[in-house]
């Protein structure tokens, strides 16, 4: 057969150079005899194409068929009865509820004149680089949708979004639309795995086999949320493990309410669809108007669990973090907010700045309480200057001297949120969000601001960049410490009132690109009352994030595991911090505590000018410590060797980027019956390598000279860990 290719470079009307050079490692083939197209990327082939109705029916998603020629026509599933018509049975790519759909749409709509029947059939096409984009139109009217297929060469994922367009001559109102369905291979069998949580409780993760009917996942609450992660896994309980068999897994990149649909037919059809959540939406698109919805990521792996994650965090860290690949180190930051809550003053912040520069911290940050009239947290959020009382100079001499003792500085601030108690409400009591004539719901005696309205995303956008025109300020932590209620917006006409859901985040989004542009050198932190909003939205306009106000070791440990498995350890920030934790009371060592911390963006939390000068010196050189290792956990491959959850062990591993350097951490949470710490089994090394083995206490490895990668990754190592919150870190260092 003449070659595909040959074929699509006559076909597209945009052609590149990547189309016609080999293909590497990402491709998209288009068959146009067929009308299929396959998207190759890292080890994953996506298929899909246009069946005899003009639908566009899903074809294939696993791992990579590199002979796209394989892939045959799209044909419509027949109908099983009279009550499961062809409609419903046939996989389509992105589904108009219409014409007899009963599974999950993609796009629910209800025109001007009444009629809600949505039925898409493909239109045109066209190819840029890595993106394919796929013209979709309703059968009986002018509107459009536009789907886009984006492949990353490198790690295979591939990034799907929607953008609807009114091109017909009456409004038209939008009651549901997704980002994208994916559709997995017909059968039963799957298990799906996601995160879930509560504050203080985030990155819970859950396993559970797939079962006919749906299963949703989703936050209502205005943004991504603690309660449910816009991520999923599904493989297949059978056959995969951390490190091997077939996963298939996304995130959606939209830090507003999201849902998730996980739907297995009673035919064995399982497919997820995502997007904006249907609930309480309504956005309506007058003539020539359109939505985009937001980016859905996903990817497969023959590789487990383990492997899955592993391309995420990759992926996070080429294509989505600001910077790329070669962005800047975390620093290791000072942050007081436990140690003295809002009881921050100019001498207090640099008593614990001369002592925190001496440990080896890179960063200083003031968190709450710096601002407007706030002693609790009562009042103040809205009033962004400087409190006279706690800082007579300013922040200027704060931040001159923290300079002096060699770190940079960084400042707390919750700019979507008014205390009713503050002089923005008095003045602008209509700002914030609510339902006129209602009662207003407080969450930690705050309101949030309407930020859908520009006003108020103006007024935002134009303090904060004050602040940090201002002073020398390198870090925002940004929080965000309640849900929404009352979600009214009624500067609007009541037909677009609902599209505050989407209008909010594309204005917080705004904000921070605006800032971003404007301040180049500005990190920002994604902070919500912990974890409450991480995505791979945010993430495209943060550096890092704080996953949890949950700051007890132990409990970090099993936050920490759930959390990689959507993100990179390397943007988790984590404090060591004082015991008896403020949280639980629980007490355990500094250096378990410092073992877990490394494991991400290592932070100083605690009150320093309580720590005995043992437990300074400790500190100094663990800081120092995770200086030599921290590139390999925060740009290396995280290997999941023992999860901590139900068991009294754990351990970790990280390779750095290039192979020369590997990293454990191993936990022994509390020994029972003199249980020897199990044999810990290394991955990602060289088979035939030699490596340099040292622990950071000498005594917790047996003797042993320098060892092959087979033997660590074979025979393993026994290390020597006693009692209750025990722990370890190793470094592997490859020889020339
Ligand atoms: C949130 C954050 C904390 C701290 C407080 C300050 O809870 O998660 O780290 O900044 O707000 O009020």
């Amino acid at each position: 057969m003449k070659s595909a290719r040959w074929v699509t470079l006559a076909l597209f009307s945009i052609v590149t150079l990547s189309l016609a050079a080999p293909a590497a490692r990402g491709d998209i083939q288009y068959f146009p005899e067929r009308k299929v197209w396959v998207l190759e990327a890292g080890e994953t082939t996506y298929a899909f194409g246009v069946n005899e109705r003009g639908e566009l029916q899903s074809i294939y998603w696993g791992a990579r068929v590199a002979h796209g020629a394989d892939f045959q026509a799209a044909h419509a599933r027949g109908e099983i009865a009279s009550f499961d018509i062809s409609t419903t049975t046939t996989p389509q790519e992105y589904p108009g509820w219409g014409a007899g759909l009963y599974t999950e749409p993609a796009l629910k709509a209800t025109y001007a004149d009444g009629n809600r029947d949505v039925v898409l059939h493909f239109v045109d096409q066209h190819l840029d680089g890595n993106t394919l984009e796929i013209e979709l139109k309703d059968i009986a009217s002018a509107l459009q949708v536009h789907l886009y297929y984006r492949v990353f060469p490198e790690t295979g994922i591939l990034e799907r979004w929607s953008r609807i367009d009114n091109k017909t001559d009456q409004a038209v109102t939008l009651e549901s639309a997704q980002s994208a369905a994916w559709s997995l291979p017909q059968g039963e069998g799957y298990g799906l795995h996601y995160l879930t949580g509560r504050w203080g409780a985030e990155w819970q993760l859950h396993s559970e086999a797939v079962q006919t009917g749906a299963r949703v996942i989703e936050s209502r609450r205005g943004s991504t949320s603690h309660q449910a992660n816009p991520w999923f896994a599904i493989d297949r309980p059978d056959q995969t493990t951390e490190e091997n068999g077939p996963v298939w897994f996304g995130a959606l990149g939209w830090s507003g309410s999201w849902r998730f649909t996980i739907e297995q037919s009673a035919m064995q059809q399982v497919r997820v669809t995502g997007g904006f959540n249907p609930f309480d939406f309504a956005y309506r698109l007058k003539s020539g108007e359109q939505l985009e919805t937001p980016p859905f990521y996903a990817g497969f792996t023959n590789g487990g669990m383990g492997e899955a994650s592993r391309i995420l965090h990759r992926f996070e860290r080429q294509s989505i973090l600001p910077g790329g690949e070669n962005a800047a180190l975390r620093p290791v930051l000072y942050n007081s907010w436990e140690a003295t809550e809002f009881d921050v003053s100019e001498t207090g912040q640099l008593a614990l700045a001369e002592r925190a520069s001496k440990l080896g911290a890179e960063r200083f940050v003031i968190d709450d309480g710096w601002f407007g009239q706030r002693k609790t947290d009562h009042a103040g959020l809205g009033d962004w200057y400087v409190n006279p009382q706690k800082f007579p100079h300013g922040l200027k001499p704060v931040i001159d001297r923290v300079h002096a003792l060699g770190m940079d500085f960084g400042i707390w601030v919750e700019p979507e949120m008014v205390n009713p108690d503050s002089d923005l409400y008095r003045k602008h009591p209509e700002w914030a969000m609510n339902f006129p004539g209602r009662p207003h719901t407080e969450s930690r005696n705050q309101l949030l601001l309407n930020l859908a309205r520009d006003d108020v995303r103006d007024y935002v956008f134009q303090w904060l960049d004050q602040l940090v025109t201002n002073n020398d300020i390198a870090f925002l932590k940004w929080d965000y410490n309640r849900n929404w209620s009352e979600p009214g917006w009624d500067a609007v006409d009541t037909a677009d009132q609902k599209k505050i859901w989407v209008a909010y985040v594309h204005n917080l989004y705004d904000i921070l690109d605006r800032l971003r542009a404007k301040h180049p050198k500005l990190e920002i932190e994604s902070c919500s009352g912990g974890g409450g909003r991480v995505d791979l939205g945010i993430l495209r306009r943060t550096e890092e994030v704080w996953p949890s106000d949950n700051t007890d070791a132990l409990d970090r440990l099993t936050l920490q595991d759930g959390f990689t498995h959507a993100y990179t350890p390397g943007i988790m920030m984590a404090w060591v911090t004082d015991v008896p934790n403020g949280m639980n009371g629980r007490s355990v060592p500094l250096k378990f505590r410092f073992m877990v911390a490394m494991s991400g963006s290592l932070g100083l939390g605690g009150n320093l000018n309580k720590w005995t000068p043992e437990e300074l010196q400790a500190a100094t050189e663990y800081v120092a410590y995770y200086k030599k290792i921290r590139p390999t956990v925060q740009r290396g491959s995280l290997y999941r060797l023992i999860a901590p959850e139900g068991s009294e062990f754990s351990a970790n591993e990280y390779v750095s980027r290039d192979g020369r350097q590997g990293v454990l951490f191993a936990f022994l949470h509390s020994q029972r019956f003199n249980t020897p710490f199990p044999t810990v089994f290394l991955r990602g090394l060289e088979e035939n390598a030699m490596y340099k083995v040292q622990a950071i206490d000498a005594q917790q490895l047996p003797d042993m000279g320098n060892v092959s990668g087979a033997y660590l990754m074979h025979h393993g190592l026994d290390l020597k860990l006693r009692g209750d919150y025990d722990s370890t870190s190793v470094t592997l260092e490859k020889l020339p």
